[in-house]
């Protein structure tokens, strides 16, 4: 459907027909015949779970990103879980944080028995803002987590500078951002951790899955250590006490990823740099079309900076419209968009109330674009047909909405 017809017609929420007869969801995975084979060539090999594939994805991974290791884990939240873990943050720590985040970003931190700080968002990008995140810290901060919110790189050159200047650790949460660049480096070569996730709306999927990129040793060995149990799996030690020995000198967890999973992955690795392009793409032509309609703030993208888009967040203003988000949501998904919304502010939910006594008011900038946002359908294999269905659809909803409160 044209958007000139579009914007005449009746909502599907009203009793019209919809933009689309089934539902486009907002994410998705993309297997090919050929991701289905390597996994059935691993269920016919000798190895399931940490096996050939998972040392092949990671030295393969590693190289894509420009690091020195990538150190699998089982999800995106075990890789952050071992990644404050390896960053020694534990109980009277602090770790700063973004509000608009997954709650397992917050989680990690937690989990370790330290507080989660959050630390307000840039208006434009909605990713923490680096004078905000300095006038957070104290004696009792140990790390700094940064989120590349939607896929779009967190001003990782002034964050470093703090971690510096006070001697804090850096984990960035680029759970989002796998094929992002920052100043013309890969996201997951710049600060002391990166963390990913390959969890199927992603960029590429293990199933279940993350990853942790450093260049430091140190942490790289910690970050072993944590995936397996905190067991100590010293070649030298068996060869010397026995090849049976083992020493548990940490407490860590079963975090390992699958070799199932990793040769799933390893093919849509390589294909990365075009997924990434084809998102940039569907987001051009978002941008383009989608700012013309009143209401509608499409995401702004900083120069120099190479988003991964793995969301493709709008908001709603209220400038001269009444435009109700929750209408718009209900709208929209009525006319089979998928939309969603992302993410309600982390230090709002009743866990973090409760436990931490925090308020609302205290992140006014996050707090305000949440009841603005919402994310639409975003992934590499949309075709075009569905790009200019959720085109119309928008146009539809939002011009429709208008007209009924004029
Ligand atoms: C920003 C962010 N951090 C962490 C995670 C957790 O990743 P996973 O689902 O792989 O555990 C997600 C997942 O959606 C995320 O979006």
């Amino acid at each position: 459907m044209s958007v000139a017809r579009a914007i005449t017609e009746k909502l599907a929420m009203h009793g019209g027909t919809p933009v689309r007869s089934t539902l486009l969801s907002y994410g998705r995975q993309s297997i090919q015949e050929e991701d289905i084979q390597a996994v059935v060539d691993v269920l016919r090999s000798d190895w399931l779970t940490t096996g050939p594939k998972v040392d092949e994805f990671e030295e393969a991974f590693a190289a894509i990103v420009g690091a020195k290791h990538a150190i699998s884990f089982s999800s995106g939240t075990a890789a952050l879980h071992g990644a404050v873990f390896a960053a020694g943050v534990t109980e009277d720590d602090e770790a700063i944080t973004s509000p608009m985040t997954f709650c397992a970003t917050a989680n990690a931190v937690v989990h370790h028995g330290a507080t989660a700080v959050f630390a307000d968002v840039c208006p434009d990008t909605l990713n923490i803002d680096p004078p905000q995140v300095e006038r957070r810290i104290t004696r009792y901060t140990r790390a700094i987590l940064p989120v590349d919110y939607a896929g779009h790189p967190a001003d990782l050159d002034a964050i470093m500078d703090i971690a510096e200047r006070y001697g804090l650790v850096v984990i960035e949460d680029a759970c989002h951002a796998l094929g992002a660049r920052y100043r013309g480096r890969p996201v997951g070569s710049i600060v002391h951790m990166t963390v990913f996730s390959f969890h199927p709306v992603k960029h590429i999927t293990t199933g279940e899955g993350g990853m942790v990129t450093t260049d430091d040793a140190e942490f790289a060995r910690r970050l072993r250590l944590f995936r397996n149990h905190g067991i100590s799996s010293d070649a030298r030690e068996r060869q010397t006490k026995g090849q049976w020995h083992y020493e548990m000198v940490a407490l860590g967890l079963n975090y390992r990823l699958t070799d199932i999973g990793c040769a799933l992955a390893l093919g849509q690795l390589h294909k990365l740099s075009s997924n990434v392009a084809r998102r940039q793409a569907i987001a051009a032509r978002y941008t383009a079309t989608l700012s013309n309609i009143p209401g509608v703030i499409t995401p702004a993208t900083r120069e120099s900076v190479d988003p991964a888009w793995h969301l493709y967040p709008i908001r709603l203003s209220n400038n001269g419209t009444h435009l109700d988000r929750a209408d718009v949501f209900r709208a929209l998904r009525a006319e089979n968009i998928g939309v969603n919304v992302h993410y309600i502010p982390v230090h709002l939910h009743p866990y973090y109330r409760d436990r931490f006594g925090y308020k609302r008011g205290g992140f006014p900038i996050a707090e305000g674009a949440y009841e603005q946002l919402i994310s639409l359908p975003m992934f590499h294999s949309m075709t075009d047909q569905d790009v200019e269905d959720v085109i119309s659809a928008m146009a539809k909803v939002i011009y429709g909405l208008n007209r009924e409160v004029a």
